[in-house]
């Protein structure tokens, strides 16, 4: 049995995908040699709500100088976060007194926004190779991690906030308490904290398990949240769902009883009732889901290895570290997987050793079948590539189900 993170119940796992890499490790042959890994099992809490990882690495092996992933790679998240950080400033009527914070604000891609608006932000980010970029962006960053002995000392130093923002860092973080309390205190009387992440009901309805890796501790639903929001005085108070990163929710919290509670909080809490989301028959079910897509995904990909097809794939997203490993898909079965990030190119995908080659050589390669691991970006890349496909090259998809396009 294994203690929550949040409330110390104990529980079982409902999936076990075996010994897992840092998703996104992408290595040199030599630092392939000695290759970190860990048991990635997951469960579901049934006093929370909260599913979580039940071992995760330490920080300091996923968050460092040499971090892997760069948030303004896709134009389309980059007018994500500008629509993100106007509705911000509409909703608490920011202006030059403000004060903004962003845990995990990576390159800059949203402070960017309010720095362009002249309202006044502070980055938080520990990976210092990206915080550099959002340095020269002209934005201010704390290359730390944030916790509640970081918030009591941006009070102090700073100001209190009127917008604590976040986006894809709340599930990364297990010392998730620290992090409440941390906002607890930062936050000014009407101020609001609000972040968004994958969202757990578009994970078990699209059996999206590849959002499951190192990073992402926790995948959160309306019940998980506003649990652990009640556990410190605060207030989920409302839920707007987003298509980013295959299905997303933006969640806004409020010290208690200072806003009102939306409607759509309420309407959403009751839908995760009724598809299951506080009962560990969903998870088992999701499970068999995984496998099947496994199973299928495996047969057709050797059926064309004998049939001689040649497979690449396309974007050395995190997530394809959970395909490739948990599938046994090797270099034997897709060649290489192209990508634009150039700390990702020449070099391997963790645990599966597929080598990582540069977005530019992709038409050149002339492959017969495309495996789409950013199918997050499906809209954009297939439109980006729809004339170089023609009619006699084809997508390989995997969610919600393995489908040949
Ligand atoms: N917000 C960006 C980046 C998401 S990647 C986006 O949505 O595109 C997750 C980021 O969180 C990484 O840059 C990582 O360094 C940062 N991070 C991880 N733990 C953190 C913590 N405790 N405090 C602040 N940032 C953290
Ligand atoms: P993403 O899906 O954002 O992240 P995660 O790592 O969280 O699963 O990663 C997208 C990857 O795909 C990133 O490495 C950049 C790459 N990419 C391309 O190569 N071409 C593109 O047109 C786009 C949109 C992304």
């Amino acid at each position: 049995m294994n203690k929550c993170l949040i409330c110390d119940n104990s529980f079982n796992p409902f999936v076990d995908f075996g010994n897992m890499p840092i998703a996104n490790a992408f290595s040199t042959k030599k630092e392939l040699e000695n290759e970190y890994l860990f048991s990635m099992k997951v469960g579901f809490c049934e006093n929370c709500n909260m599913v979580q990882l039940l071992e995760q690495p330490d920080r300091e092996k996923m968050f460092h100088d040499n971090y892997a992933f760069f948030s303004s790679t896709s134009n389309y998240m980059i007018s994500h976060f500008r629509k993100f950080s106007n509705s911000v400033t509409s909703l608490q009527n920011l202006d030059q007194k403000s004060f903004v914070v962003e845990i995990g604000s990576n390159d800059g891609i949203m402070l960017q926004n309010f720095v362009s608006d002249k309202i006044p932000c502070l980055g938080i980010e520990p990976s210092k190779n990206v915080a550099e970029v959002s340095k020269s962006k002209g934005i201010e960053v704390i290359t730390e991690f944030f916790d509640k002995l970081l918030a009591d000392k941006i009070s102090k130093n700073y100001q209190k906030a009127d917008a604590i923002l976040s986006a894809n860092v709340m599930c990364h973080i297990p010392y998730m308490h620290s992090i409440y309390e941390g906002v607890k205190t930062l936050l000014n009387e009407e101020g609001v904290f609000i972040f968004e992440d994958p969202y757990l009901g578009e994970i078990i309805e699209k059996t999206s398990f590849d959002q499951i890796y190192d990073e992402h501790v926790f995948l959160f639903s309306a019940l998980s949240i506003s649990h652990i929001a009640n556990m410190h005085d605060l207030e989920l108070v409302n839920v707007e769902p987003q298509i980013t990163h295959g299905g997303s929710m933006r969640y806004t919290i409020a010290h208690k009883g200072v806003k009102q509670v939306s409607q759509n909080v309420i309407s959403l809490i009751k839908k995760e009732k009724e598809i299951g989301l506080d009962r560990n028959d969903a998870y088992l079910d999701f499970t068999a889901s995984v496998n099947k897509i496994k199973n299928d995904l495996i047969e057709l990909l050797n059926n064309l290895k004998n049939a001689g097809k040649k497979v690449v794939a396309y974007g050395a997203t995190s997530k394809s570290t959970t395909v490739t490993n948990y599938f046994g898909i090797t270099p034997n079965l897709v060649e290489c997987i192209y990508d634009t990030t150039p700390i990702k190119q020449n070099k391997y995908s963790p645990g599966a050793h597929i080598p990582v080659l540069p977005y530019d050589q992709f038409r050149d390669s002339n492959p017969d079948y495309v495996l789409l691991f950013a199918w997050n970006h499906s809209e954009e890349i297939m439109k980006k590539e729809i004339d170089f496909m023609g009619d006699q090259r084809h997508w390989i998809t995997y969610i919600p189900n393995v489908k040949v396009s």
